[in-house]
């Protein structure tokens, strides 16, 4: 393999600069061209795609987004968009390409596979919604900023006694929700894998204010339920003055943990080695902090087990 190729697909996720800088220094280290593409399948049809270089990556480890540009293209689900793709690898003698994204991303790396490109793809979201991998590089560091505004939002909370309820994003997926509010010590929480009383909510809520509790912090993944329509029969049933704060994309982006970064540096490398194996067709991902390599196909099919045992430590330690 003489020259690869790297891209950043769907939605940014802290750490995937720090899986760039990996792919591009261990390509570089065996001899091998990198070319970074840009704005995801997008660059590749449209033939946005240069070479870099070791200083191309400088100074990117520490940083949040992704350096290459990311975006959701409809056109390279279509036959033409494919084949606009493969016409510029071909022109620009790529053989190989690493894929750095969520599902949507790893279901086009199987595409350019099955029309013969050599593609790895690493997982990286901030959803974490991926059933073959522990972790997707992109969660951990959003787990920090949601709990982060869990803890202001609990001063706040306890000074006006107001209940306050943090919506998240994870699209169908409670993990976001769920490790944060364990993390920020919520009253309650909402994923769309298990359904909350609502009655027991309301007596968690009052009987928390007969024992002078001051704060209640309710977090809500996107995918479960009405934020809104939560927050008026909550109010209406508890007589509690009620707040919204959805936060939204600011999940995205930041500084990346320790722990994305790593997971970004010890796949990038992982990546870079399967091609040079001139292996194709595999998914990254991590279990008992191990790296391991799965086929995209059976990868995607793995069924993302939500973790009950959890919510039932939450549930407990916020009586
Ligand atoms: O998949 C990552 C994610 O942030 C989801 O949690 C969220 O539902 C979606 O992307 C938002 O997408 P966009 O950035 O296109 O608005």
């Amino acid at each position: 393999m003489k020259r690869i190729a790297i891209l950043t697909s769907g939605g940014d996720a802290p750490g995937m600069n720090a899986a760039i800088r990996a792919v591009v220094r261990t390509a570089i280290y065996n001899n091998i061209e990198i070319y970074g593409v840009k704005m995801g399948y997008n660059g590749l049809i449209n033939g946005d795609i240069f070479k870099m270089e070791l200083s191309s990556v400088a100074d990117i480890i520490h940083r949040g987004g992704t350096i290459l540009g990311t975006a959701r293209s409809d056109e390279f689900m279509t036959d033409e968009g494919k084949q606009k793709a493969l016409e510029s690898l071909r022109k620009n003698g790529i053989e190989g390409v690493v894929v750095i994204g969520g599902d949507g991303s790893m279901r086009g790396a199987l595409s350019l596979h099955k029309l013969g490109v050599k593609t790895i793809s690493i997982p990286a979201t901030i959803d974490n919604d991926l059933g073959y991998t522990d972790y997707t590089i992109g969660f951990m560091t959003a787990l920090e900023t949601v709990a982060d505004a869990i803890s202001r939002l609990r001063d706040t909370s306890s000074a006006h006694g107001r209940a306050n309820i943090v919506e998240v994003m994870g699209r169908n997926c409670g993990d976001i929700a769920l490790y944060s509010g364990l993390a920020g010590g919520a009253e309650t929480i909402f994923v769309p894998e298990e359904l909350v009383n609502i009655d027991e909510l309301v007596s968690k809520a009052i009987s928390g204010i007969k024992r002078g509790k001051r704060h209640h912090i309710i977090v809500v993944a996107e995918g479960s339920t009405d934020t809104y329509r939560l927050r008026d029969v909550f109010e209406e049933r508890t007589g509690i003055e009620t707040r919204v704060t959805v936060l939204g994309h600011v999940q995205r982006g930041g500084t990346p943990t320790v722990f994305d970064r790593i997971l970004g540096s010890r796949m990038g490398y992982e990546a870079v080695v399967l091609l040079k194996d001139g292996e194709s067709g595999l998914s990254l991902g991590m279990k008992a902090n191990e790296i391991f390599k799965s086929d995209i196909e059976d990868a995607l099919s793995k069924e993302k087990i939500f973790n009950s045992k959890m919510l039932d430590i939450a549930r407990i330690l916020s009586i």
